[in-house]
């Protein structure tokens, strides 16, 4: 069980909130250590919809989750409105610092420890999903919420804190409570696309994977060409007229190992949820031999020039908006 600490001991524990380590849509996170020494990282909640005890029912849950690829939960705090976890430390931080580099910045990892992360990820997922015995929705998959430890084993952070806020909470804009625009499945949009299930999930890790294997995220108003705005779509022009990736000098193994990526991601990226694979299936298709794999029918609502592209806000997110026509033949072609 996760160990309960006064609201004194996380002010002592991070030296008074000094090392802050970001901010999300549930609260900020901040570094601090335990009383032995050990490095945690305490998320602050803000505003989560739960009583006390409510609270405590629901940490007591997540704190009984273990899985090589989950962070763990370390301790919480319950005191009145300041509510807080506390979870082990992932030294490496999360995995968006190594995808999205900045310049002058080089790679952590090559592509074989890329796709060992894939799977460690969907492994995570799998496991929340079915693994222990309760299913547990994540509905924030995105490379902000995979941290990553001194090995570069990623662990899936975030999850089951959807449930401590309102349904319809402000989930639809950037760094929000219920998943972040570019990785949300169209069906916690809207009610039109089907139910929600652990399909939702499977769509974001889909953006995630093109986002791993392009090095880049997925909406990019700056890119080279006006085609590659949206790297999914470009993605999958490319895949089809059999055209290389333009991910640079890569070797012929590591050709492979991007577009395996690619190709699961394009599966998991379906408008219908039950033509996504499950995260069993996933896992099978990344370990498995590429020449199985085949190229799924194209994900995409509409025309890639049909949709618009938002500059991003923060370095955090990037959004993908549709204006009102556009929304409407969304429907329409559903
Ligand atoms: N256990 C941890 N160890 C190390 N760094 C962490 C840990 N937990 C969070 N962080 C860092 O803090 C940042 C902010 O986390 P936070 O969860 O608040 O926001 P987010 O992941 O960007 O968005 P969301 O609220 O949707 O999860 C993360 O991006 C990560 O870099
Ligand atoms: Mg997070």
């Amino acid at each position: 069980m996760p160990k309960r600490y006064s609201y004194s001991d996380i002010l002592a524990m991070t030296n008074c909130f000094q090392d802050k380590l970001g901010e999300g849509g549930f609260g900020s996170v901040y570094k601090g250590y335990l009383p032995g020494g050990s490095s945690i990282a305490v998320k602050i909640l803000g505003n989560s919809k739960f009583s006390g005890k409510e609270f405590i029912n629901e940490v007591s849950t997540i704190g009984r989750i273990r899985h090589d690829n989950v962070v763990h939960l370390v301790g919480f705090c319950s005191e009145g409105s300041n509510q807080a976890l506390v979870y082990e430390y992932m030294p490496n931080g999360s995995l968006d610092k190594h995808i999205f580099l900045k310049e002058g910045r080089v790679k952590s990892f090559g592509w074989e420890k890329l796709h060992e992360i894939a799977l460690g990820t969907a492994q995570g997922i799998e496991y929340l999903h079915g693994g222990c015995d309760i299913c547990i929705l994540h509905f924030d998959i995105k490379p902000q919420n995979i941290l990553l430890d001194h090995d570069f084993i990623p662990k899936i952070s975030d999850f089951g804190l959807a449930k401590f806020y309102p349904k319809g909470y402000d989930f639809v804009s950037i760094n929000t409570a219920r998943g972040t625009i570019g990785y949300i499945a169209p069906e916690l949009i809207t009610q039109n696309f089907g139910a929600v299930s652990s399909k939702s999930d499977v769509y974001s890790f889909g953006m995630l994977l093109l986002e791993m294997a392009g090095g880049r995220r997925n909406v990019e108003s700056k890119a080279k060409s006006s085609s590659k705005v949206y790297f999914p779509s470009w993605v999958y022009d490319h895949l089809s007229e059999g055209g290389d990736l333009e991910l640079g000098n890569i070797t012929e193994v590591e050709i492979e190992i991007a577009r395996k990526l690619c190709i699961v991601g394009l599966w998991c990226i379906q408008m219908e949820p039950s033509d996504r694979p499950s995260m069993t299936k996933v896992i099978v298709m990344l370990e498995g031999n590429i020449d199985d794999l085949k190229l799924p029918p194209r994900p995409f609502f509409s025309s890639p020039q049909h949709v618009s592209i938002v500059e991003p806000q923060s370095d955090s997110s990037t959004e993908l908006l549709l204006s009102g026509s556009q929304e409407e033949s969304l429907y329409n072609n559903s």
